[in-house]
């Protein structure tokens, strides 16, 4: 008997047919909508292999009741929506996509910093609705990005990528992580901070860290308060590591100056969120490593995890 894969979202007949070739592939079949947690759950316990999005979340008990399930592939470098311990537990294999969307994340969050220091959201929505009048002196006015003091919280490899955008803008980067990166000081002239120190000293701070339990609400109403007047805070990795009622009140006091998010606690963040009545918040959906290029180079790593496991060889990328 064939080993059975399924795939959590639909995706392009390309991509998928080198697993199909080898295996019966099982697809959730729509592109937008996730998955539904009783599908999720009926899948995992008869699968040989699981191709998932970070919009599902698999717990302990959808893994406890797993019979063949030998792989686990996330399309994503993060992987917070799984339970890793139990997948451990029981001797399922779990890969990542990290690398082929370094420079594309880096993008992302260099581009928001941009957006978000000069105001691209509140100046395009101006524009559209007739409200630029005249140029005028102060009007649509922002912060400065080249020149400026860079914070960059989470010295991984997309942090490293975007100290490497700051210095093309004549930018000083500072950078805290858990264990100081020697190399990185030497290669990109980057200065390691205490987290406090850091936040007083940048004009711009970019979060980058994964979303653990020590991150877990790292940002908080005393670290928002300690920020200059006129920074921007920009958030690309995982949400809830920036408490957003603190940041709420952050912004809508002008304790800091605007904040850029691509990643929330709940996604799709509600229509209806505080966050987004603000005008000093430029949001993005979770778009990340959203180019075509690295969208694909993501799912041929998938492809290859699943079928190196189902092959009975050691796939590149493992986590657990
Ligand atoms: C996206 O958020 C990822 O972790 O790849």
């Amino acid at each position: 008997m064939k080993p059975t894969v399924f795939i959590t979202r639909k995706l392009p007949d390309e991509i998928v047919a080198p697993l199909k070739e080898k295996f019966i592939v099982r697809m959730w079949d729509s592109e937008d909508v996730a998955v539904t947690d009783y599908v999720l759950r009926e899948e995992i316990a008869q699968v040989d292999a699981l191709w998932s999005m970070i919009s599902d979340t698999i717990d302990r008990g959808m893994l406890e009741s797993a019979t063949n399930l030998r792989v686990i592939s996330n399309m994503a470098v993060g992987f917070n929506n799984i339970d890793i311990e139990a997948a451990k537990e029981k001797g399922i294999i779990m890969t990542n996509t990290p690398d082929v969307l370094t420079e594309t994340t880096a993008d992302l969050a260099f581009g928001l910093l941009l957006a978000t220091a000069r105001r691209f959201n509140t100046a395009e929505k101006e524009l559209r609705q007739g409200g630029w009048l005249s140029w005028t002196p102060m009007g649509f006015t922002g912060m400065d990005v080249h020149g400026t003091t860079l914070g960059i919280i989470g010295m991984g490899r997309i942090g490293e990528a975007v100290a490497r955008r700051a210095k093309g803008f004549n930018m000083q980067v500072l950078y805290h992580n858990r264990n100081r990166k020697p190399e990185a000081e030497e290669t990109y002239g980057v200065t390691f901070a205490e987290l406090d120190d850091l936040l007083k000293r940048a004009d711009h701070v970019v979060i980058l860290v994964p979303f653990t339990e020590e991150t877990k609400g790292m940002i908080g109403e005393r670290e928002l308060s300690l920020m200059k007047k006129t920074a921007t805070l920009i958030s690309v990795s995982r949400g809830g590591i920036v408490d957003e009622s603190a940041l709420y009140d952050a912004l809508n006091n002008k304790t800091i100056f605007a904040a850029g998010l691509d990643v929330f606690e709940t996604e799709p963040i509600p229509l209806r969120h505080p966050l987004l009545t603000l005008p000093n918040v430029t949001a993005v959906p979770h778009i990340g490593s959203a180019s075509v290029e690295t969208r694909r180079a993501m799912m041929r790593l998938n492809v290859e995890a699943i079928i190196n496991v189902l092959e009975g060889k050691e796939p590149e990328n493992r986590v657990v």
